[in-house]
């Protein structure tokens, strides 16, 4: 191959950048993060191939290699959301409610519309899009019960060339008779939907029986059955939301201890599992989460809007027994897919709950934090050579008044809080997934 065609991927681009390489809840902050205030990442191949200071990478760059100048900006890994219901993009915002009454009331109405494959199509469209205008790279998403709805979701994230995760959402009990399925045909196209798109491109498929309220043993013993079939998928769940959801899942599963111990018996929890919340939960439940390499993925702008509770970011990071933990929207519960957004309210329910979150720690959780609980952090979460070039450029004066109060920050931690406290879409300049703009603001 000549010289010019090894080279015709190249692009590289130049701006201030941070990465992780650890976990600030357990470490000090400098001890595993990358800071460097003038950095060149060289993308090649859908990799990053190079990322250092300007002045070493510069001169190894052949002539032909166009170098993008971001000013005012932040290179950071893709957000990635651990937690999110793109059919529920239809009713972001519907509120008044708990939990259980916001489902009957607007959730189970919207997903019945994705028997229609057009509606599912446009939705799934329109969910991608605003993913990438929002600076998220990769997320755990939940569809609907229907087959279909899954098929629109991964077509377009490989329309797009995505890392996602997905499933259809499995649910035999306490939901209108148009969106269950039974124990049977929920395994059957949840095996099918694996063969037809699991591990095809970089797709990933989830097990996603949508909490134990809304399967019935039998079908939670079908999805265990299944993920051991298939170990290399994903579970995806729910997990202690609200008080009253807990009680109606100790009701339901009385021979149980509590109410994680229902996906343990199933055989449903370990690594690449995911549950959203994990509000009300145990200190023995913390510790099998804990041993068992279970994932928790932190909702905090759906739990201030359905006044689920407070999240125990402490608990789940406790230095003894450390839970892997992924910051998400859960939309449409959740009121915005801003990743900087859903980290200010983080930090907003640390501090209701009278515990610290640096704003290191929640930029944590939203890359390297997150791909850790999803198991690809040998993948995306972090700038490094032989990551996939999924990142976003953050523009740290997105706004007047942003860029008035960065006039007024001397450390790296206080633009960061700025950055989190103030910062919405906007602040997204620009998205590259594998390498190639998928989403460049307006100028
Ligand atoms: N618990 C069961 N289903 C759901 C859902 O769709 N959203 C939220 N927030 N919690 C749930
Ligand atoms: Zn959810």
């Amino acid at each position: 191959m000549a010289d010019n065609e090894v080279d015709a991927g190249i692009s590289a681009i130049r701006s201030a950048a941070l990465s992780f390489t650890g976990d600030p809840f357990a470490a000090t902050a400098e001890t595993c993060m990358t800071y460097l205030s003038d950095a060149i990442l060289v993308m090649a191949a859908g990799r990053i191939r190079q990322f250092g200071p300007a002045d070493e990478i510069l001169p190894t760059l052949g002539p032909e290699v166009t170098v993008e100048l971001y000013p005012d900006s932040l290179i950071l890994p893709g957000f990635i959301d651990s937690h999110v219901h793109y059919p529920q993009i239809q009713i972001i915002g519907a509120g008044g409610e708990t939990l259980i009454d916001w489902l009957d009331k607007y959730t189970f109405i919207a997903e019945q519309a994705y028997d229609d494959p057009d509606h599912a199509q446009q939705a799934a469209h329109r969910f991608f899009d605003e993913l990438l205008r929002n600076g998220t790279t990769t997320a755990a998403v939940f569809c609907t019960v229907r087959p279909g709805s899954v098929d629109a979701f991964f077509a377009e994230a490989q329309k797009r060339a995505m890392r996602m995760i997905g499933g259809k959402v499995l649910m035999d009990r306490h939901a209108p008779a148009a969106l269950t399925d039974t124990a049977q045909r929920g395994y059957d196209e949840s095996k099918a939907l694996i063969e037809r798109w699991h591990g095809r491109d970089r797709l990933h498929y989830a097990i996603t029986p949508r909490f134990a309220a809304s399967s019935t043993p039998e079908q939670l013993k079908a999805a265990g059955a299944l993920w051991r079939e298939y170990p290399t998928t994903y579970v995806q769940s729910h997990l202690a939301e609200t008080q009253a959801e807990n009680e109606w899942v100790a009701a339901l599963y009385p021979d149980r201890a509590g109410y994680f111990d229902v996906y343990d018996h199933f055989g449903l929890i370990g690594e690449r599992s995911l549950y959203g919340h994990g509000i009300y939960l145990s200190e023995a439940e913390w510790q099998r989460i804990a041993e068992s390499g279970t994932a928790i993925a932190h909702c905090p702008t759906s739990n201030m809007f359905l006044g689920s509770g407070l999240f125990n970011i402490g608990a789940a990071k406790n230095p003894d027994r450390p839970v892997r933990v992924g910051l998400a929207t859960d939309l449409g519960a959740g009121t915005s897919f801003s990743m900087l957004r859903t980290m200010a309210a983080a930090y907003n329910v640390a501090r209701l709950g009278g515990q610290a979150l640096s704003a290191v720690q929640a930029f944590y959780l939203a890359t390297r934090g997150a791909a850790e609980a999803l198991m690809l952090d040998d993948k995306i979460g972090s700038l490094a050579p032989g990551m996939d070039a999924d990142l976003i450029v953050l523009d740290l004066k997105s706004t007047p008044l942003i860029a008035y109060r960065m006039q007024f920050t001397d450390t790296l931690e206080e633009a960061l809080f700025v950055q989190m406290t103030l910062g919405d879409d906007r602040a997204i300049r620009a998205t590259y997934i594998a390498g190639d703009v998928a989403y460049e603001r307006a100028r």
